[in-house]
């Protein structure tokens, strides 16, 4: 079988790695891949943004079956550019993807269906949304309605934060056309979960939840990043929380996509946060979540081709998902500066070393390969997951292996995982 993985982040590695375990995989091409996926097959280089030429690619290769690993093809349409081709592709189609691709969608989809999310008003201007910033109190959330690469939310407490958070969107044009849209939403004050579900539309199957670490620096402090760490399970998320979820969010959600015309199919990844009020939902993403993927493969017995498969045919229900024992930390070790302005092309050393150690894996990200050195290519450079019976061990073996790499300007959190060290009680 002749697989292709669009996606070039430690979630594509992580997915590449755990999709390899199926002999059925014959050939294994990634577009455009990164050092450590091109070890597991043959990378391509493609631009991601011309999805027309990727699924020619696709069609003159006979490639069997494709996986989309970031949301911005998806939501793009890469899916349907597949599927009139007669060709098999994992995620959701461009509409569906909408829930990732227009908050004011998400949000409609969310009052429509009753499903608990925080108040919010849409504006397509930037005066009445500035007398609706005048009439609220503070703080206030502000969203560029489209994407806009993990830039297009402000948390405000002052007004004139808020009123600069919507010149940006509608007089600056800092986000284009995502910005042509702007959501102001209540704030909500909560632990913040993710859980993701496979789903053919029908019939859904959730995998374990996972709590990621937004900011750059140690007790989340500092700008938003794409994800600075991650672990899972989640110890405050027990079975009948998952229930609630499965009821209250993901239930409505999969049954009102198809209601609305608009079936989904795929990885549906929620964003949750747990307050005094209840559960709301704070996004949707249409994908994986990175780096919440390089902590649920880990732990993940089942074979992930099949269930994908199952879920592009319709199939899911006959499908179950087993888990390893125990839990899983990734750290993402950074480039200095990140994610600001950072250097490229720095010789990375101790892969190899700590990939040696027990229930240790390195997914790389912004790394590519040049004369078999790996070198830094962004600014979250490699994921370091380990997996252990308990928080402490699992964290305990990642500040290890992570201590065994290194390049110049390599930055890492501290405290990741700690909190849950401290939600389970402390156990090992
Ligand atoms: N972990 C956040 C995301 O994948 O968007």
């Amino acid at each position: 079988m002749k697989v292709l993985l669009i996606g070039s982040g430690g979630r594509e590695h992580a997915l590449m790695w755990k999709l390899s375990k199926n002999p059925k995989i014959k050939d294994f091409i990634s577009i455009p891949g990164n050092g450590g996926m091109d070890g597991l097959g043959k990378s391509v280089s493609l631009d991601l943004s011309n999805i027309f030429e990727i699924a020619d690619f696709a069609q003159s290769n006979d490639v069997d079956f494709t996986i989309v690993g970031p949301e911005v093809p998806l939501v793009e349409g890469i899916v349907d550019c597949f599927t009139e081709r007669g060709l098999l592709a994992f995620g959701p189609s461009r509409e569906a993807a909408r829930l990732e691709g227009s908050k004011s969608f998400a949000k409609m989809i969310m009052e429509k269906y009753r499903i608990p999310t925080g108040k919010a008003a849409t504006f397509t201007s930037y005066e009445p949304a500035k007398r609706y910033i005048e009439s609220i109190s503070m703080p206030t959330v502000v969203k560029a309605d489209g994407l806009a690469a993990g830039k297009g939310v402000t948390v405000c407490f002052e007004k004139s934060e808020a009123i600069n958070a919507l010149r940006e969107c509608f007089i600056d044009n800092r986000f284009g056309k995502a910005g042509e849209t702007v959501i102001v939403e209540e704030y909500l004050e909560g632990e913040e979960v993710s859980l993701l579900v496979f789903t053919d539309g029908k019939d859904i199957i959730p995998l374990h939840a996972a709590q990621d670490y937004k900011r750059i620096f140690d007790g989340d402090k500092g700008p938003n990043t794409g994800g600075m760490g991650c672990y899972s399970p989640v110890p405050f998320v027990n079975e009948s929380l998952i229930q609630e979820i499965l009821e209250k969010v993901i239930e409505p959600t999969v049954f009102g996509m198809q209601k609305e015309g608009c079936k989904y199919r795929g990885i549906l990844y929620t964003g949750l946060i747990l307050t005094e009020k209840g559960l709301k939902v704070l996004e949707y993403n249409c994908r994986f979540g990175d780096p919440e993927t390089q902590v649920l493969l880990p732990l993940m017995k089942s074979d992930l081709l099949e269930i994908m498969r199952a879920t592009v045919d319709g199939s899911l229900k006959n499908q179950r998902l087993e888990w390893e024992k125990g839990c899983c930390i990734t750290l993402v070790l950074a480039s200095k500066g990140y994610p600001g302005k950072y250097q490229t092309g720095i010789e990375i050393s101790g892969i190899e070393e700590a990939s040696k150690m027990d229930d240790v894996f390195v997914f790389q990200a912004g790394t590519k390969l040049s004369d078999g050195k790996v070198l830094t290519n962004g600014g979250r450079v490699l994921n370091v997951s380990a997996v252990g019976t308990g928080y402490k061990q699992a964290r305990e073996k990642a500040y290890q292996a992570a201590a065994k790499i290194d390049f110049k300007g390599k930055y890492n959190r501290t405290d990741i995982g700690l909190k849950a060290v401290k939600f389970s009680g402390g156990e090992n």
